[in-house]
């Protein structure tokens, strides 16, 4: 498998990095996961654009350009030549820039999965930053609970995102998905735009029960159902109507192109 380590293609056993670059040492970097679709990098604009405002936010340098990240990432993709490719870009303020190119595995959940709540809240939420620590920590403590995801919530009380996806709650054919402190996901900006019923709001956590229907997004996955929250079903365990609706929306939604996608 190749990388491209700071603009140069390179194989993976041979990809280094110092040990005095500021991503290692402070976690000090930003990222973007980004999925092909057919082999084609899906909504890639928009994850330079989300990189670009992280950059600019971090007060960061990035030292590509957006005609530089395509070219880079095409080459990728050719390269290690998988079906689907999960691309992740990473740049430390010390400089350094990597590009790779896993095999795309889709998150298989048929029945929908299981979510915890967890307070913590990501500094700077707006800027998708490798210092992730409150993620790290909801997601261990989701996984002792045995669950998939862990869903923030702030000192406040307030719903804000998963762990690793942003979230959307459903009642009577609307959509609902927190306003502030969150990651501007590509794949919730999406939604927003295909669903016009959507409202961006606050949710109290005590009030998750009282929706019909819960999904998490993010790049990777698409749309998973979530049908427990706490331990406590939502709409009775079972996925909701219009989370199947939306998860059809999506280009790769559908059951068909769904299965051809899954890698695992
Ligand atoms: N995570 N919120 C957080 C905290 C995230 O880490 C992510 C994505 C999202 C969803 O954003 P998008 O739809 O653009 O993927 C929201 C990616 C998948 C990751 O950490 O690899």
């Amino acid at each position: 498998m190749f990388v491209i380590l700071n603009k140069k293609l390179t194989k993976l056993k041979d990809a280094k990095v110092s040990i005095d670059d500021r991503g290692f040492k402070f976690g000090d970097g930003i990222y973007e996961t980004i999925r092909t679709i057919d082999g084609k990098p899906w909504l890639l604009a928009e994850h330079l654009r989300r990189l670009r405002q992280s950059a600019k936010l971090l007060k960061m340098k990035i030292p590509l350009n957006n005609q530089e990240f395509k070219h880079h990432i095409e080459r990728l993709i050719k390269k290690n030549r998988y079906k689907e490719t999960r691309i992740r870009i990473t740049v430390s303020r010390s400089g350094t820039s990597l590009i790779e190119g896993t095999k795309l595995k889709v998150v298989k959940a048929p029945n929908g999965v299981s979510a915890i709540t967890f307070e913590g809240e990501r500094s700077m939420p707006l800027a998708k930053s490798t210092n992730m620590m409150p993620s790290v920590l909801a997601r261990i403590e989701a996984e002792k609970k045995k669950a998939y995801e862990a869903l923030l919530i702030d000192r406040n009380g307030y719903l804000t995102e998963g762990a690793y996806s942003n979230v959307f709650l459903a009642k009577k054919g609307i959509l609902y998905t927190p306003k502030d402190d969150i990651l501007e996901g590509t794949t919730r900006d999406y939604i927003i735009k295909i669903w016009p019923r959507t409202k961006l709001t606050k949710i109290k956590a005590k009030d998750i029960h009282t929706y019909d229907e819960i999904f998490i997004t993010s790049s990777t996955n698409g749309a998973i159902p979530v049908v427990k929250v706490d331990g406590r079903p939502i709409n009775n365990g079972k996925i909701g109507k219009l989370t199947k609706q939306i998860i059809k929306l999506l280009p790769y939604g559908t059951k068909k192109s769904h299965k051809k996608n899954q890698t695992r």
